[in-house]
């Protein structure tokens, strides 16, 4: 499909002058940017700008007072089959074990589950023999890595995170963002990654959204020209020390802005 302004291909989704009020209150206002087909995209921005306002738009869990966002062209206004998501918290049900957690969507829609793509996802996530145990036995990442299993499970095409790693320590936090990075380099979804961490924005994403606050909007958009995978060398290079000052640069001054 193309892009009749552009003519070429057609963005995966469209934020298109999306704005969101919670009453009287302007979460967002005007949000515009698209992501492109298998592209990973980070939103960071000062705390209560409205990005997580904007990954539940984006996933048709809430509807926008203004503008429209569109997945393949077609406008969201529920939950898509096609979108996956996954919130800071891994959210499993305590009293169903592991594999019980991760069939639990296909129960509530009926659909029949892929036993071998799960089996090879829990494979790639390292918790192949677990599938008995239940949540209260998993450590934190373990847990976030099932819930990443749960969102992938169903072949969502555009996989939204919000604050994933946000709880975790960082030497966990470096494996779940490699573990993102070799599933999207496999799999070639669509991610839209929320993160209060720079380091995580420039190390996983091919372009990093900066929003302002409030209401939140666009404030700038980088792009992360820098070869995968993106190994510590890379990570340490000054061309990754440029592009994190210019972000944080800009994210202290959406928040000057905003106190002014
Ligand atoms: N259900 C709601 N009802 C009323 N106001 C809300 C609701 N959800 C969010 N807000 C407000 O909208 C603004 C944006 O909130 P949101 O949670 O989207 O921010 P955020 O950027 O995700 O913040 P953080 O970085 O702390 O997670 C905040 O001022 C918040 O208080
Ligand atoms: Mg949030």
């Amino acid at each position: 499909m193309t892009d009749p302004t552009t003519h070429g291909p057609r963005p995966k989704l469209e934020i298109d002058g999306a704005s969101k009020a919670y009453g009287t209150f302007l979460a967002l206002q005007e949000c515009t940017f698209s992501v492109a087909q298998n592209e990973i995209v980070s939103i960071v921005g000062p705390s209560g700008c409205g990005k997580t306002t904007l990954l539940w738009c984006m996933s048709g869990l809430h509807g926008l007072s203004g503008g429209e966002i569109r997945l393949d062209g077609m406008p969201i206004h529920k939950p898509h089959r096609d979108i996956g998501l996954v919130f800071q918290e891994a959210n499993l049900l305590p009293w169903r074990n592991l594999r019980r957690n991760i069939l639990f969507p296909f129960e509530v829609t009926g659909e029949k589950p892929d036993h071998d793509w799960i089996a090879h996802l829990l494979d790639r996530v390292g918790l192949t023999g677990f599938e008995d145990a239940m949540p209260g036995a998993l450590s934190g990442g373990m847990q976030q890595r099932a819930s990443i299993v749960r969102a992938l499970s169903q072949h969502p095409s555009v996989l939204l995170m919000d604050e994933p790693f946000g709880a975790l320590d960082t030497f966990t936090r470096e494996e779940m963002n490699r573990l993102v990075e070799e599933i999207w380099l496999e799999s070639k979804t669509t991610i839209v990654f929320i993160t209060h961490s720079i380091e995580e924005a420039v190390f996983l994403s091919d372009r990093v959204v900066v929003l302002s606050g409030r209401p939140g909007t666009v404030a700038a958009i980088h792009d992360i020209d820098l070869p995968r995978p993106r190994t510590a060398e890379v990570m340490a290079g000054k061309q990754v020390f440029d592009l994190m000052n210019a972000i944080k640069g800009g994210i202290a001054g959406t928040r000057a802005k905003a106190a002014e």
